[in-house]
Parts: C-alpha cells; sequence; structure tokens
C-alpha cells in the first residue's frame, strides 16, 4: 500500500502513531502531579526496561502530560562519563522558561538564573571542555550559592530554587532523565539525595527517570533508601491487547484493516516488543497490495522487516562491539539458546525476570526467548579465567548492550539479540 500513509512509526524515541498498553503510567503520573503540586508527599517514577520497549516515548508522553498542566519540565539524556552539571544546566534553563512569562517578579527569575549560571560554571576543573560549557544566560553568576563545587549541596541548593519559582505560579518543575543507568556515581548519589531533600521539604521539583532493567541497582548501590525515594515501573513488551491496539487503530484511521489472522502473525513475530510491533507493522503495509491485511502478507513482508532490524535496530549497537566483545556477546548468546532448549551447562541457566518467557503467550513465541547467562559459564566457554573476562563484560555494560540483573549473571539488554548474534557470521579478525 501507499508507503507515504504508512502510520507506524519505528526509530529510537520516535512518537509511535498510538501509545498503546502505557494508561497505568499515564494515570499514575497523573496523580504524581496532581499531588507534588499539593505539596503532599509522593514518590517519583522511575521506568525500567530493554531497548526498544518504549521508555523514551512514554518517558515524553510524561513529559506532555506536566507540560499540559503548565509545569516547568526540562530533559536530559545521560552519557557515560559525562557531567550531570551542564546537562542538567540546560534542563533546568528550560524549565524556568516555560514558567517565567507567568511569573510576577521577573527579578526572581533572574537571580535564579545566575545561581544556575554560577552552578553550571563550577564544573569540576578536569572536567571536559564539552562539560564545562555554559548556558547562554545573559545574568551574571551569582556567588554563595549552589557554586561550592560539592554536587550534593550545590543540587539542593538549586533545585530548592527551582521548584519555588514554580511554587509561586502554584505549579511544579518536572526533570526528564533518559538513560539514567549512565549517570556517573557520584551524580546518582548527589541526586538522589536531592530529591529525598526535597520531598522532606514538600518542595514541587521530581526527577522522572528511564533506564535499562538495573537502574534500581544503580541507584540502591548509591544510595540505599532509593527504594523507597522512587517508584519504579517496569516497562514491558505490550501484552496481545495492547499490541493489536498499536497496529489497528493507526490502519483504522487511513481506513486500512487487519484479518485477524494477521494479527496473530505480527504478535507471534513481534513478541510484542513496541520496536518490533512499528517495524513488522510498517513492512508490512508496504508490501500488503490493499485492505484488509492478511497473514501472507505479514510472512512476505518478513524478510524486509528482518533485514531492516538487522542493520537499524541490531547491527548498529552489534558495530560498537570490540572483536573481543562479540566474542563474549556470541558466547552468552550460544549459551542463553542452549539454557532457552533445555539442554545446556544443566541447571545454571536461569531464566531472565527481565525477559519474556514463552510461557506469556501460550504456543509459544517464534523466536527464541534470551535467558540471562552465569559468567562463569561464559568463562569456561571461552576457555578463559573468569577475571580475564571482566574488561570485557565491563565495558559491554557500560555501552549498555548487557546488564547484570542477578550477581553473578549476564542478561541482553537488547531483545531477540541472541537470535540476531546466533546469525552473524564469527568474527576472525581482531
Ligand atoms: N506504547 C507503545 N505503543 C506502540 N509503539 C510504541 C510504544 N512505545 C514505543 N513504541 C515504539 O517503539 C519504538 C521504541 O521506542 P523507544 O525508543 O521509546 O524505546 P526505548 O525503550 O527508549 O529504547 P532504548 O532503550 O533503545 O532507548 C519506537 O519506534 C516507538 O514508536
Ligand atoms: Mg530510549
Amino acid at each position: 500500500m501507499d508507503p507515504i500513509r504508512n502510520p507506524y512509526a519505528p526509530g529510537a524515541g520516535q512518537r509511535p502513531p498510538e501509545l498503546a498498553g502505557r494508561d497505568r503510567e499515564l494515570a499514575a503520573f497523573e496523580v504524581v502531579l496532581e499531588r507534588i503540586a499539593r505539596g503532599r508527599p509522593e514518590r517519583s517514577l522511575m521506568l525500567t526496561g530493554l531497548r526498544g520497549v518504549g521508555k523514551t516515548v512514554l518517558l515524553n508522553a510524561l513529559r506532555s502530560q506536566a507540560i499540559s498542566r503548565l509545569w516547568g519540565t526540562g530533559k536530559i539524556e545521560a552519557r557515560p562519563d559525562q557531567s550531570l552539571r551542564r546537562p542538567l544546566s540546560a534542563a533546568l534553563h528550560m524549565a524556568v522558561r516555560e514558567l517565567a512569562p507567568r511569573h510576577r517578579a521577573p527579578k526572581r527569575i533572574d537571580d535564579f538564573l545566575g545561581v544556575l549560571k554560577a552552578f553550571a560554571l563550577r564544573a569540576a576543573p578536569g572536567a571536559k571542555l564539552r562539560d564545562r560549557w555554559q548556558p547562554g544566560i545573559d545574568v551574571p553568576a551569582a556567588s554563595g550559592r549552589a557554586d561550592s563545587g560539592d554536587i550534593e549541596i550545590d543540587l539542593v541548593e538549586l533545585l530548592t530554587d527551582a521548584a519555588e519559582l514554580a511554587a509561586d505560579v502554584g505549579t511544579g518543575v518536572a526533570v526528564f532523565l533518559d538513560e539514567m543507568q549512565d549517570l556517573g556515581t557520584a551524580d546518582v548519589s548527589a541526586l538522589c539525595a536531592a530529591c529525598h531533600e526535597l520531598s522532606q521539604s514538600g518542595a514541587p521539583l521530581i526527577v522522572v527517570g528511564a533506564g535499562l532493567p538495573h537502574l534500581p541497582a544503580v541507584l540502591s548501590a548509591a544510595k540505599s533508601y532509593s527504594e523507597r525515594l522512587f517508584s519504579y515501573q517496569r516497562i514491558d513488551k505490550l501484552d496481545r491487547i495492547a499490541a493489536d491496539q498499536a497496529l489497528v487503530a493507526p490502519a483504522a484511521r487511513e481506513g486500512v484493516e487487519y484479518e485477524p489472522k494477521a494479527l496473530d502473525a505480527l504478535f507471534e513475530t513481534s513478541g510484542g516488543y513496541p520496536y518490533f510491533v512499528q517495524a513488522y507493522g510498517k513492512a508490512t503495509w508496504d508490501h500488503a497490495p490493499g485492505s484488509p491485511i492478511t497473514a501472507a502478507d505479514v510472512r512476505v513482508a518478513r524478510p524486509a522487516a528482518e533485514a531492516e532490524l538487522a542493520v537499524g535496530f541490531f547491527g548498529s549497537r552489534y558495530e560498537r562491539a570490540t572483536p573481543a566483545e562479540r566474542e563474549y556477546l556470541r558466547a552468552m548468546a550460544d549459551l542463553a539458546a542452549a539454557a532457552a532448549a533445555g539442554s545446556g551447562t544443566p541447571g545454571t541457566a536461569a531464566p531472565d525476570p527481565a525477559v519474556s518467557t514463552s510461557d506469556d503467550h501460550p504456543g509459544g513465541p517464534a523466536a527464541p526467548v534470551d535467558h540471562a547467562v552465569p559468567t562463569a559459564d561464559i568463562a569456561r566457554a571461552l576457555g578463559r579465567r573468569p577475571a580475564s573476562l571482566s574488561p570485557a563484560r565491563d565495558s559491554l555494560i557500560k555501552k549498555g548492550l548487557i546488564y547484570s540483573g542477578e550477581r553473578g549473571t549476564v542478561a541482553f539488554t537488547v531483545p531477540h539479540f541472541g537470535r540476531y548474534l546466533r546469525g552473524q557470521p564469527t568474527d576472525t579478525v581482531s
């Protein structure tokens, strides 16, 4: 059918034509916003999940909710090895610009911007140039507030001041932090401490985070009370009803229907993972001659969808791995498959709670499920000492390709990554 009218949107952070299956999270966030604006204690949300399940898209939807309630908002994407100061300054600058037109005392806004500038300029002496960049703020930097150089003290002061501006106009400030697992230890710790402090004083400011499944572990390693500070929401693959809705609703708006068997086939291939729902939906639309879309159309389109995923979803990530890391990933993939087939290293590989199991949909998904793999098994399979593989493992975790949910095991952050890897030729060059 006409590719120009194709409604589906596979891509990182791409707004889907229909945000399916996230009503619970959206409703929960409404309550959080309302309670915080009224000075009531409330835990902020932390969205966790595998790659491509829709964390960024949901974070953006939550931000829209905050904006429609006239909150000041800003967004940050954390990067490994980047200090929080600069991106947080930019995000708060944005948030305060949203609040400023409704604020009656421009002087207070300027005072805050002076503090914000001082905070931004107080990057660690050894910080890289990009971390020392200052936001384009015209007012001179203030002194004596949020500029001590101790990130924890500075954050509390800065966020308290931002919250006060929002309280003046009867709303709040929400900072959205994507890829939160990539924050440095000192920044995580300071952020938790600041959130803790602000929540105790009833200040209307929240940090809404999104990250990989091990984000809760990252936060609680920094501050043990983080479990009580945040409400963790597991963002998962869509159930059958939501996956169908994600496909059917956008098509219906274009006057196109699906045969039930086509939806069966699409759910079987996508496993309900939002990125795959969009990718297979898009390819199927392009290949289908007309409405209704049939199971045969899905079959015909499948190789094209898989070729796109191999490049855009899997390949772009695989390319980030060094030859040694690829070897590690391959061993993981083989062990995960063996465990899934029940014929692997007996009794060691446990099903990864973050990854779907075939019990979820009777009849089983077409794609095999990747299990968490004990690192000791990987070492054995590669004939290496476990310690010698630590650099590869740590680097893969840092690159966001794998995570360690349970001690001594690793799992892929990318759904269906094992199957993709098993289809790749082994690297011979190093
Ligand atoms: N609720 C949903 N319904 C339908 N499609 C969705 C939904 N959520 C996300 N998608 C689609 O899934 C894809 C991935 O979304 P997104 O980039 O937000 O995932 P992510 O979890 O942030 O992934 P990553 O960990 O790689 O950053 C996008 O193409 C998006 O349009
Ligand atoms: Mg994302």
